[in-house]
């Protein structure tokens, strides 16, 4: 590719991820469930990125990730933290980009048309709430822009949800 195509596609899917951040925004401002804002996230993904067959959300349960709303083929409920490609990125609480997935050990395949793959997790505080799955039928589907674009994705969405164990960083906390 073209030096100065490639900057054209750089700055589109920065754009891109932009429009979608503030279109998710918009999307979530007045709802703070959980199911109800994955749901929309979800769906929004699926109808804006290009050559995507599958987003879902998985949610951290007892030391597993567990199903919640996905756009695309039926999915495996359940996978142990360390297992799989979501597992992974649970497990080292880190974005993880798999440019070919016949080439991860452990991957899980759900839809067998899947050949690449970014997992996203979810951290508030610190603390693993689950991950964002997004798979291509195409190799190499995902880079460095799409993690920065979907980690800020994630964050409209966190932010979207009321959380009941944020430490209480209020003034009058912290003065006592
Ligand atoms: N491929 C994932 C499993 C989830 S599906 O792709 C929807 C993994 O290896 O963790």
């Amino acid at each position: 590719m073209q030096v100065s195509t490639q900057l054209e596609s750089v700055a589109s899917k920065f754009a891109l991820y932009q429009e979608i951040c503030e279109q998710l925004h918009e999307l979530l401002a007045n709802e703070h469930n959980l199911v109800a804002n994955a749901a929309n996230t979800v769906a929004l993904l699926k109808q804006r990125l290009p050559d995507v067959n599958w987003v879902g959300f998985y949610f951290a349960e007892d030391g597993d990730l567990v199903l919640g709303p996905f756009q695309g083929k039926n999915a495996c409920t359940r996978i142990p933290f360390g297992t799989g490609v979501c597992g992974t990125a649970a497990a080292e609480a880190r974005t993880v980009i798999v440019p070919d997935v016949s080439k991860f050990a452990g991957h899980i395949a759900c839809d067998p048309a899947s050949q690449s793959e970014i997992v996203v997790p979810l951290l508030n505080w610190n603390k693993l709430r689950g991950v964002l799955d997004v798979d291509s039928a195409s190799l190499n589907r995902f880079d460095a822009d799409d993690e920065e674009g979907l980690e800020s994705v994630v964050s409209v969405f966190m932010a979207s949800l009321v959380s009941d164990d944020m430490p209480d960083l209020s003034e009058e906390a912290a003065c006592g």
